[in-house]
C-alpha cells in the first residue's frame, strides 16, 4: 500500500484499512498533539486517553535501520511461530516503524516463509513517515495509527524502540491498548535494542486463547475507560492491564556475544518499564547481578568461544532455580527468555525435598 502525499493510505487487500465511517481515515486518527521530528523541547505529554478516533501516542525520533530487529525476528520466527500458523487471520501489526519502513519489510519477509499469507501493517504515528512509505508486496501495508492499532485485530504486534522515548508513566497505558486489540492467543512484543541490532530486550505478554468475548464486551466501552487506572507498573516492572485474565509474560535478552563483555551489559537496552528497575533490591538487578556472577563462573569455557560461555552461564542460572526458558539451541544464539516476573525457586528445598 502506497502512502498518499496528503498522509491518507489507500488499502491494497486490506479491507479494514479502507475508510469507512469511523474506520481507519488517519486525518481522523491524527492526535493533534502529535508532532513530527521532535527534539525533546517540543514534546508534549502523550496523549493515552484519547477515543477510538485518535492515534494515541507521540511521534518521536525515527532512528531505523536494516536488520536491526534481526534478533526479535529471529525468535518470533524460532519460537511463536505456533501461534502464526494457527492464528485464523494471520495479521501482524509492525508499530512505530520510524524514519524508514525496513524492519517492516524485513519482518514481512521472515513472516512469510512461517506464513505465506500473512499480511503485516506497518503503523505509524507520523503522518510524514507513512507518506514515504511505499508497501511492494501484497500482503504488506502501510497506514497511519498509535497504540489502539488503528482499530486492527492481529495475531502479533511488534513495538521495538517505541516506548523508550516516552515517560514511564506511559507504558502501562500503552500496553493496556494494545493488548485490548491483539485476538486471543496472540501476541505482544514490545522492547528496545541498540541502533544496530547488537544488544537487544523485549518483553512477551501474552493474550490467552478464550479471551474473546470478554474483549468483545470491552470493545464497548470507550478507550479512556479501558485505560482507567492502568498507568501503574505492577511488580518487576511489568506493566499492570485491566484485563483479568491470567497473562504469560517473559522478557528475552539477545546479544552479539563477542561484543558482549559481561551480561549486564545488556541493561542498557531493557524495555522503558525497567530501565529504572535497575538498582540493588529490584528484580531485573537481582537477575543481571546473578547472570554476571554465573558468567565469571563460567570464564574457563570462554577458550571454546563466547557462546559456549553463554550457554553455560545460562545453563548454571537455571540450576540456581531462576525461571529460564527454552534450549540451548536458543542460548547458542545469545539469547535467554526468563518467565517474567523472575520468580526463582529454591533449589536446595526441592533437591531436599523440603
Ligand atoms: C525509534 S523509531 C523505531 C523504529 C523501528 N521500530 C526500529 O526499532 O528500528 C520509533 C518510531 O515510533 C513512532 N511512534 C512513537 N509512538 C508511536 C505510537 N504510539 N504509535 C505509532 N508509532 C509511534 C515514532 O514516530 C518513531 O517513528
Amino acid at each position: 500500500m502506497a502512502g498518499q502525499p496528503d498522509g491518507r493510505s489507500v488499502h491494497h487487500g486490506f479491507p479494514h484499512l479502507a475508510a469507512g465511517p469511523g474506520d481507519l481515515v488517519p486525518d481522523r486518527l491524527c492526535d493533534r498533539e502529535c508532532v513530527s521530528g521532535t527534539s525533546p523541547a517540543r514534546r508534549r505529554e502523550p496523549r493515552l486517553a484519547a477515543g477510538r478516533a485518535r492515534a494515541l501516542g507521540l511521534a518521536t525520533r525515527g532512528t531505523t535501520g536494516p536488520n536491526r530487529l534481526r534478533r526479535v525476528d529471529r525468535w518470533i520466527v524460532g519460537t511463536q511461530a505456533a501461534r502464526l500458523r494457527a492464528a485464523p487471520s494471520p495479521l501482524v501489526v509492525d508499530l512505530g516503524y520510524g524514519s524508514s519502513p525496513v524492519t517492516t519489510v524485513e519482518l514481512y519477509e521472515r513472516l512469510s516463509r512461517v506464513r505465506p499469507d500473512v499480511r503485516v501493517v506497518g503503523l505509524e504515528i507520523d503522518r510524514e513517515r507513512v507518506a514515504a512509505a511505499a508497501a511492494r508486496p501484497p500482503g504488506l501495508a502501510f497506514a497511519r495509527g498509535g497504540f489502539e492499532l488503528a482499530g486492527l485485530r492481529p495475531v502479533f504486534v511488534r513495538a521495538m524502540n517505541v516506548l523508550r522515548q516516552y515517560e514511564e508513566a506511559a507504558v502501562g497505558p500503552a500496553w493496556a491498548a494494545m493488548l485490548d486489540r491483539i485476538v486471543a492467543g496472540g501476541l505482544l512484543i514490545e522492547g528496545t535494542c541498540d541502533e544496530i541490532g547488537r544488544r537487544a530486550c523485549w518483553f512477551a505478554v501474552d493474550r490467552p486463547p478464550g479471551t474473546s468475548e470478554r474483549l468483545e464486551g470491552s470493545e464497548r466501552l470507550g478507550m479512556s475507560e479501558r485505560l482507567e487506572g492502568t498507568g501503574r507498573l505492577g511488580t518487576s516492572g511489568r506493566p499492570e492491564t485491566t484485563q483479568p485474565e491470567p497473562r504469560s509474560c517473559t522478557l528475552t535478552l539477545a546479544a552479539h556475544l563477542p561484543s558482549l563483555a559481561r551480561p549486564s551489559e545488556l541493561a542498557e537496552r531493557l524495555p522503558k518499564s525497567l530501565i529504572s528497575r535497575n538498582v540493588p533490591g529490584e528484580d531485573v538487578h537481582t537477575l543481571l547481578s546473578a547472570f554476571d556472577d554465573a558468567w565469571s563462573r563460567t570464564a574457563p569455557q570462554a577458550v571454546f568461544g563466547p557462546r559456549q560461555r553463554w550457554v553455560a552461564a545460562v545453563e548454571s542460572l537455571r540450576a540456581d532455580g531462576w525461571p529460564v526458558q527454552g534450549t540451548r539451541p536458543r542460548w547458542r544464539l545469545g539469547e535467554v527468555t526468563f518467565a517474567w516476573p523472575p520468580v526463582r525457586v529454591d533449589t536446595d528445598a526441592t533437591a531436599t525435598g523440603g
